[in-house]
C-alpha cells in the first residue's frame, strides 16, 4: 500500500473509533479521554504525518502554522486537522464551543489550562506539553492556550468543524476584555492526500 492510501486507511479507522465512543458515551471527560487515547494511537504513525506532506507556512511571511484538513463528515461533525507550525507563537486563553482534542506528532506544544476569574479575566490553573505520545482534551466550554517555539506537528480534533464555529471567546489581555474570533479562514483542504 503506498503512503498515501495508508494514511486514509489509518485516518478513517480512527475517526469511525471516534464516532463510535461519542456515540456511545457521549461528550463528557471520560470519553474524550477515550478519543484522546485513540488519536495518540493514529499519531504515533509518525511515517503517515511528515512535515514533508504537511509543511508549515514558508519563514518571513505572516503566518506561523497552518491546518490542513485531514477528515471532516458532510455535516461537519468530527473535524480532524493537522496543525503544522514553524514556531515562535501563540494564543490568548480562548473556549472552542465544541469538544477538543490535541495530540502530539512531531516537537512540543505548551498548553496552559485557565479558569474564569471573579473579576473578569481568567485565571491559570494548570499547564501541560503535548508531544508523540501525550495530548489534551478539552470540554466546549474548557478555556487553554498554546505557545509553541520551535517546529511541530500534531493533530486538533474538533467535534464540529473550525469553519463553523462563530462564538469562539479569547480574552484580551491587554484591553481587559471578551471577544470572538473570527470563523477560521485559511484551512488547507488536506483530504485530497489522503483520498
Ligand atoms: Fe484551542
Amino acid at each position: 500500500m503506498d503512503s498515501a492510501k495508508e494514511r486514509r486507511s489509518a485516518i478513517a479507522a480512527a475517526v469511525a473509533d471516534i464516532r463510535d465512543i461519542e456515540k456511545r458515551d457521549g461528550v463528557n471527560r471520560a470519553s474524550l479521554e477515550k478519543i484522546k487515547a485513540r488519536l495518540i494511537q493514529l499519531a504515533a504513525r509518525t511515517e503517515l504525518f511528515s512535515a514533508a506532506d504537511f509543511p508549515p507556512p514558508a519563514p518571513g511571511g505572516n503566518r506561523h502554522s497552518c491546518l490542513y484538513r485531514l477528515s471532516e463528515d458532510a455535516d461537519h461533525r468530527f473535524a480532524l486537522y493537522a496543525n503544522s507550525a514553524r514556531g515562535g507563537h501563540g494564543t490568548p486563553a480562548h473556549n472552542h464551543t465544541t469538544w477538543a482534542v490535541i495530540v502530539g506528532v512531531t516537537g512540543e506544544e505548551l498548553n496552559k489550562f485557565y479558569e474564569r476569574a471573579d473579576e473578569g479575566g481568567v485565571r491559570e490553573k494548570g499547564r501541560d506539553v503535548v508531544r508523540q505520545g501525550t495530548g489534551v482534551a478539552f470540554m466546549p466550554e474548557d478555556l487553554h492556550s498554546i505557545h509553541i517555539e520551535a517546529p511541530l506537528l500534531n493533530f486538533h480534533m474538533y467535534g464540529l468543524g473550525l469553519e463553523q464555529l462563530h462564538r469562539r471567546e479569547f480574552y484580551k489581555e491587554q484591553e481587559r476584555r471578551w471577544d470572538v474570533f473570527p470563523p477560521h479562514s485559511d484551512i488547507r483542504e488536506a483530504r485530497e492526500l489522503v483520498t
